[in-house]
């Protein structure tokens, strides 16, 4: 986690940081600083909180000057603090970063028994120490820089400078990622893209294992052993207004409500609309010819995408499909071979627990195909193939938009592979094709449901527990809608499959549980009625999720939320959003911090 900025041009680096850190903080915000270089020296300014607090203790005179980096933190070594809030400095020079260094405490010790003091708990005030030490003994800054990292083991984006050239930032990465943004007579380095839009739409993504430079005029940058690399910058055409709120009160909301425009653009340049059929240029579909299994694999909210895959998966591909969370999976002996498909699921893509599952499949010479919202990611260039969800950026920290194009994204590629290997008819690849199209006009349907999903949300906001019971598919929304109740709104809430009930969950019904119950069609529709008459026995308050109209249901509910009739395939996806707009409301009438709930970060790149 955390986000790093750097600036070097002749506007006042102080507004630029503050600013530039303000897009970033969705990346950690449990403490903040930036580093001025300003009459010779440098003016550092850290404080535990928000922005809010460091713009605070700044005050009204920001210090003045045309080079400085800054950072906001989540937490890994060190509690979040003062003291340990990067920027982290040495006598000569100042540092910040993303990631997590492994042998910190060997190079600490080494550095302490050469009189080194330290001054926080972290990790990673070892590198800017480590440096001047190199400094002392001659070298360079460049070359301690590349001494350094050499001897550093674990994840780290850096930006590093020194009073001695105060106009040249340093980069390093490995692991964690750092994106260059050329202006005209002014450069930056950042950890994502929305920190420089403001400045500049020209960005050079770093790859591992290189280092980098930027002054006001030009950049370069070279491999660890200090090969040059050449590398134009990119266009980014990604509106600024789009990483905004766009008068929304939380980015949540607005990105719930973005979703038909999402699945949209999901879905643009993947259909031949004269055949119905899906397209998909971005995936080798040949090369999938011998597969005989798919292993999906991610976390959280992406992992309840793949569940809902692997119902689609097996009914429509009818091969073998397995789903695995990303942080079990790296750990264990999967036997996987050059026949199977690794489906790798990332909003992010950087996901260490997603990556380090990649680099564990990689020897078998499985194929992967990743499906990821940004752009340039890790999980997405470490892929054979990637289908990019197109979401646009995703701030709030509860995945919404991202969760509904990862199923859109999903539901086109069992199509196509299901299409290449003739596992169900033309027909019904045509059918769900032309389905999907219209998708977008359903979800639009849903959010009018939004005022009343508001007054319901009054019902829980008093209440400790809600559990969430669903079948087949809807069993992965019912874990969703759970996962995102207690996220933002820190009420407890479980997922559970509706005929697990009576093994155990049960025993936990009285009056004052709530039961959100996803009543789905198909072959356990009766069966899932008959759970709601279950709880309904034993005292619960039930909210039942149906299509419009079913008056079974709505007999047995206390409250309803009603989406628009639809297929057994696309259920899934539309009956995920009243369960957003639940999480948001009661999370929002809580007054909790809907956008940045305590303890989480949006993308979560330490294990
Ligand atoms: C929950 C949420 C998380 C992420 C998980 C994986 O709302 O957003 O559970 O889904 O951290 O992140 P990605 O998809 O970036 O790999």
């Amino acid at each position: 986690m955390c986000g790093i900025l750097g600036y070097v041009g002749p506007q006042n680096v102080s507004e630029v940081l503050i600013e530039g850190l303000r897009k970033l903080e969705y990346r950690g915000y449990d403490s903040t600083g930036i580093a001025v270089f300003s009459k010779g020296d440098f003016q550092l300014y850290r404080s535990k909180g928000k922005i809010a607090a460091l713009v605070e203790k700044i005050g009204s005179e920001k210090p003045q000057g045309h080079s400085g980096i800054g950072h906001t933190r989540w937490a890994t070594h060190g509690k979040p603090s003062d003291e340990n809030a990067h920027p982290h400095r040495s006598e000569n020079l100042v540092l910040v970063h993303n990631g997590i260094i492994e042998n910190h405490v060997e190079i600490r010790q080494e550095l302490e028994s050469r009189g080194v003091c330290f001054s926080s708990e972290t990790d990673t005030e070892v590198i800017p120490h480590l440096m001047e030490h190199c400094v002392k003994e001659g070298m360079s800054i460049e070359d301690a820089l590349y001494s350094c990292i050499a001897k550093l083991k674990g994840a780290f984006a850096i930006a590093v400078f020194s009073k001695q050239q105060p106009e040249k930032i340093y980069a390093a990465k490995n692991a964690s990622p750092i994106i260059l943004g050329i202006g005209q007579g002014e450069n930056f380095i950042s950890s994502d893209i929305p920190a420089i839009l403001d400045h500049t739409r020209k960005v050079v993504v770093l790859e591992d294992g290189e280092v980098a430079m930027i002054d006001r005029e030009k950049y370069w940058i070279t491999d660890f052993d200090r090969n040059p690399i050449e590398r134009d910058p990119k266009e980014i055409t990604w509106s600024r207004i789009a990483a905004e709120k766009e008068g929304y009160k939380h980015f949540m909301l607005k990105e719930i409500y973005e979703q038909p425009r999402a699945l949209a653009d999901c879905l643009r340049g993947r259909v031949d609309e004269k055949q119905y059929l899906p397209a998909l240029p971005e995936v080798s579909l040949p090369k999938l010819e011998s597969m005989h299994r798919v292993i999906l694999i991610a976390c959280g909210t992406s992992w309840h995408a793949a569940l809902v895959a692997k119902y689609w998966m097996e009914s429509f591909i009818k091969i073998p499909v397995e789903v695995e969370v990303s942080s079990e999976f790296r750990y264990r002996d999967p036997v996987l071979d050059s026949n199977t498909l690794v489906i790798l699921i990332s909003q992010s893509g950087e996901t260490a627990d997603t990556l380090a599952a990649m680099t564990k499949a990689k020897p078998s010479g499985a194929r992967m195909i990743s499906i990821c919202n940004v752009i340039d990611s890790s999980i997405a260039r470490k892929s054979d193939d990637v289908m990019y969800t197109h979401a646009g950026p995703e701030i709030g920290v509860a995945s919404t938009k991202a969760f509904t194009t990862q199923l859109t994204a999903l539901a086109l590629l069992t199509l196509a592979i299901a299409y290449q290997r003739k596992s169900i008819s033309n027909a019904e690849v045509r059918d769900m094709t032309q389905q999907l199209l219209h998708l977008p006009s359903l979800i639009e349907e849903c959010l009018d449901m939004n005022p009343h999903v508001e007054k319901l949300a009054k019902e829980l906001i008093d209440v400790r527990d809600v559990l969430y019971i669903g079948r087949g598919s809807s069993y992965a929304i019912a874990l969703e809608g759970a996962l995102k109740l207690k996220e933002i709104s820190y009420i407890h809430a479980e997922g559970y499959m509706g005929g697990e009930l009576k093994h155990g969950p049960i025993a936990l019904i009285d009056k004052d549980l709530p039961v959100v119950a996803l009543v789905s069609g198909g072959p356990t529709y009766e069966k899932m009625l008959s759970n709601i008459e279950e709880v309904k026995a034993r005292g619960a308050f039930v909210i039942g999720v149906c299509e419009q109209g079913d008056q079974k249901v709505q007999k047995q509910s206390r409250g309803i939320l009603e989406v628009p009739q639809t297929s057994d395939f696309l259920r899934p996806i539309v009956e995920s959003i009243p369960l957003q707009l639940l999480s948001y409301h009661v999370a929002e009438q809580r007054g909790c911090d809907v956008d940045q709930p305590r303890n989480l970060a949006k993308s979560v790149t330490v294990e």
